[in-house]
C-alpha cells in the first residue's frame, strides 16, 4: 500500500519545507519535492502542516486512584488521542500492593490490548527492595525503560530519600531514566488535616495545602539525589515558577534534569479551582492549577529549553459519580484532569500567540518525547524510514473546545468554550488514516506496544 501526500508543509523539529512525502506500508519511504511516484492512494495536503503524529509521554487509561478508575481506558483514550493529533501514548503500569512489577506490568499490557495508537509503558514504582530492583533492570531489557517514583502520597505512592536514591543508583547502572512526582507529600499531608479540621473542604482547598514552595522544595531534591547518584533525572507535570527555577538551576549546574509541563498548567490558573460551587472539583490534580501569573514563566521555559517537552498528566474522573467522591472533603476528590485529545491543538496555540516557533512546536509534542523515552528515529518525526506516523493539520480551522463534541470519555472538559484554531484533519498510525475529516477508521487492538529504548538526551 502506497500513499503519497502532496502539496503540504512538512514540518520536523528542524525544517519547514514544501515537499511531498510517500508512505509504502507502515513507513515513510521518501520526501521530496513534486514526487511523481506511483501511490494507491494520494492526499491533497495543500495548504495544511504535515507533521509527525504526536507523542504524549504522560496518560493514565484506566488508572485506579482516589476511590475510582480513570474514565477513560485504552480504547475510549487512544481514540480521543488520535483525533486530536498523538499518534502514541506512554502510559503508567502500576506495582500491586504487596507485589513486584511484573503482575502490575502484565495487568497493563491486558489493558492495552484495546488500544488504537501506539503505546509505551512506564512502571510505577510503589516499593523498592532488592527484588524490585532486579526487576527495575528486566523491565529495562523488554523495551520498559523509565519508571516513575512519588515524592507525596503517603502510604500510598510516596518513597522516602533513601529508597529513592537506591533506585537511582540503579537507574544510573541500566540506563534508565527515573521520573518524579515531585511534592513534599509530608508537610502537605499535614496542611490537608488542618485545613479539614478547621472545615476548609472546598476544593480551592487543595491548592493552597500543596503550595509550590513544596514543589520547588522536592525538584531541587531529586537533582541532588539524582547528581549524587549519577543518574539523569525527570520532572513530571512541572507546575509552577518554583519547580522550574530548581530544574534551571540543575542546568547551569551542568546536570541533566529535565521537566515537562502540561496544557493545563499553561492555561488554567488556581481561579479555576476557586469557582463557585463544588465546581472547581473539575480541575483538581496534583500538582495544583498556580496562580495566573506563573504561566508566562512556564511559557518561557519551555521558549529557553529548561523545559524540555509539553505532556498531557492526562487522568480523567467525571465530574457527576467520580469527583464528586469529594463533596465536603477536598481530600477525597480524585486528582487528575482530562486532556489527551487537546494538547496538540492547545500548544499549537503558542504559535498562533507568536510564543514558539513551528519547529518548537514539533519538537515539544513529538520529538522531545521520542527521544526522551526512546522511540526516536523510529517516531517523533517524518523521515524515510521512521514510522508513518503522521498529521494532516489545518492550522486556521476555527474551532471551540467542548465537552459536547471532545471524544474523551469523561462529562466535562476543563477548556469548555476555549476558541482554537488548528484541527487534525487527517491522522494516519503506521501508513493507516486513523482519523480523517472527523470520521474514526480505527479498529480495537491495532495500536502495538513499542518497547522502547533506554535515555538519550533530547
Ligand atoms: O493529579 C494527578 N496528576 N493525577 C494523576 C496521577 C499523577 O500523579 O500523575
Ligand atoms: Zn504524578
Ligand atoms: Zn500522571
Amino acid at each position: 500500500m502506497r500513499t503519497l501526500i502532496k502539496n503540504g508543509t512538512v514540518v520536523t523539529a528542524t525544517e519547514t519545507v514544501e515537499a511531498d512525502v510517500l508512505v509504502e506500508d507502515e513507513r515513510v519511504v521518501l520526501i521530496g519535492l513534486s514526487l511523481e511516484a506511483e501511490a494507491d492512494r494520494t492526499i491533497d495536503a495543500f495548504g495544511r502542516y504535515v507533521m509527525p503524529g504526536g507523542i504524549d509521554p504522560h496518560t493514565h487509561m484506566d488508572l485506579p486512584f482516589g476511590g475510582s478508575f480513570c474514565s477513560d481506558d485504552f480504547a475510549t483514550g487512544t481514540r480521543a488521542a488520535a483525533f486530536g493529533g498523538t499518534t502514541t501514548i506512554v502510559d503508567f503500569a502500576l506495582q500491586g500492593t504487596d507485589e513486584g512489577l511484573r503482575p502490575g506490568l502484565d495487568l497493563w499490557l491486558e489493558k492495552a490490548e484495546k488500544a488504537y495508537t501506539d503505546f509505551g509503558l512506564h512502571m510505577i514504582v510503589k516499593r523498592i527492595d532488592d527484588q524490585v530492583l532486579k526487576e527495575m533492570d528486566q523491565l529495562v531489557g523488554e523495551g520498559v525503560t523509565s519508571f516513575k517514583l512519588f515524592m507525596a502520597y503517603p502510604g500510598v505512592f510516596m518513597l522516602d530519600d533513601g529508597s529513592i536514591f537506591r533506585a537511582m543508583q540503579r537507574a544510573a547502572d541500566s540506563g534508565a531514566l527515573i521520573m518524579m512526582h515531585a511534592e513534599n507529600g509530608g508537610p502537605i499531608d499535614v496542611l490537608v488535616q488542618q485545613y479539614l479540621a478547621e472545615g476548609k473542604t472546598d476544593p480551592m482547598w487543595h491548592g493552597r495545602s500543596r503550595p509550590s514552595s513544596m514543589e520547588g522544595e522536592a525538584v531541587h531534591r531529586v537533582f541532588k539525589l539524582a547528581e549524587l547518584a549519577g543518574t539523569p533525572a525527570y520532572i513530571v507535570h512541572l507546575s509552577s515558577r518554583d519547580a522550574l527555577n530548581a530544574v534551571r538551576e540543575a542546568r547551569d549546574r551542568g546536570l541533566p534534569a529535565f521537566a515537562e509541563t502540561c496544557p493545563q498548567y499553561l492555561y488554567l490558573s488556581e481561579d479555576d479551582m476557586a469557582r463557585p460551587g463544588f465546581e472547581g472539583a473539575k480541575f483538581v490534580c496534583s500538582p495544583p492549577l498556580r496562580p495566573a501569573d506563573h504561566q508566562e514563566d512556564l511559557w518561557k521555559g519551555l521558549q529557553a529549553g529548561d523545559l524540555q517537552l509539553v505532556a498531557t498528566d492526562h487522568a480523567p474522573f467525571n465530574y457527576v459519580g467520580q469527583k464528586d467522591l469529594g463533596v465536603g472533603n477536598f481530600a477525597k476528590i480524585p486528582n487528575g484532569l482530562p486532556s489527551v485529545e487537546d494538547r496538540f491543538t492547545l500548544i499549537f496555540q503558542g504559535v498562533h500567540d507568536g510564543r514558539i516557533s513551528l519547529s518548537r512546536f514539533v519538537e515539544l509534542v513529538a520529538t522531545a518525547p521520542a527521544k526522551m523515552f526512546g522511540l526516536y528515529p523510529r517516531k517523533g518525526t517524518i523521515a524515510p524510514g521512521s514510522d508513518a506516523d503522521i498529521v494532516v493539520f489545518d492550522p486556521n480551522h476555527e474551532r471551540v473546545l467542548s465537552a459536547q463534541t471532545h471524544h474523551m470519555n469523561v462529562d466535562y472538559s476543563c477548556f469548555e468554550g476555549m476558541k482554537v484554531r488548528g484541527l487534525p484533519e487527517l491522522v494516519m498510525q503506521r501508513g493507516r488514516v486513523l482519523v480523517e475529516n472527523g470520521q474514526f477508521h480505527g479498529s480495537e487492538g491495532q495500536g502495538q506496544f513499542v518497547r522502547r529504548s533506554r535515555f538519550q538526551e533530547p
